[in-house]
């Protein structure tokens, strides 16, 4: 059961802290930023977890760029499939444009596959995914992303935009959830 006031309660362990986290997305905005020079990229976000991701690493990305948003829902039950629904589309058009996405982590790799695989028909210049995390452990389908900031092993994490049930989001680090906060 999670903890009706401390959220930090419900943390096993620190996976990354707060540290180690900005060390590393700003080494990735500095590789982003040689990458897409002259290339003014849209840069497109998978709402809601990738917030914290986004603003720092875009932050790190001394590049002009068009910012965008995507909210997207896995059907519950057709996960095997990776039917996705669109919940808010780009307000932008990509075509002819550089597309850069960002996630918060790979998973089961259903997900991105299958934005990109949409993304793909609006004829962009190019499309590349980049995650904060990468836990190849739970992969259902072959994905690999293009960027990846951190891999992790398996377990469940939160923090840092990463939720479970929508709680802990707000944490500043990314830790690893206690068993008996899902498990029950
Ligand atoms: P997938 O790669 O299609 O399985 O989906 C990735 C999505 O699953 C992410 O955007 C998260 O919302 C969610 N997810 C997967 N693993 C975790 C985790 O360890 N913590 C929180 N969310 C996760």
């Amino acid at each position: 059961m999670m903890h009706k006031t401390d959220m930090r309660q419900d943390i096993e362990s620190i996976l990354l802290s707060a540290e180690e986290l900005k060390a590393g997305i700003e080494k990735l905005g500095k590789t982003l930023t040689e990458d897409y020079r002259g290339k003014e990229p849209v840069v497109v976000g998978i709402l809601r977890g990738v917030v914290p991701f986004y603003a720092t690493l875009t932050q790190n990305m001394d590049v002009p760029m068009v910012q965008d948003f995507m909210s997207i829902s896995s059907y519950h039950g057709t996960q095997t499939t990776g039917e996705i629904r669109f919940k808010k589309d780009l307000d932008v058009s990509i075509q002819g444009r550089h597309v850069l996405i960002l996630e918060d982590i790979v998973d089961s790799g259903l997900t991105l596959k299958k934005v990109v695989e949409e993304l793909k028909i609006r004829n962009p210049a190019s499309i590349k995914v980049c995650t904060l995390l990468d836990k190849p452990s739970g992969r259902k389908v072959e994905f690999q992303p293009d960027y990846c900031c951190f891999t992790i092993p398996d377990g469940f994490v939160v923090g840092f935009g990463l939720d479970y049930n929508d709680h802990y989001r707000n944490l500043p680090y990314v830790g690893i959830l206690k068993k008996e906060v899902y498990s029950d």
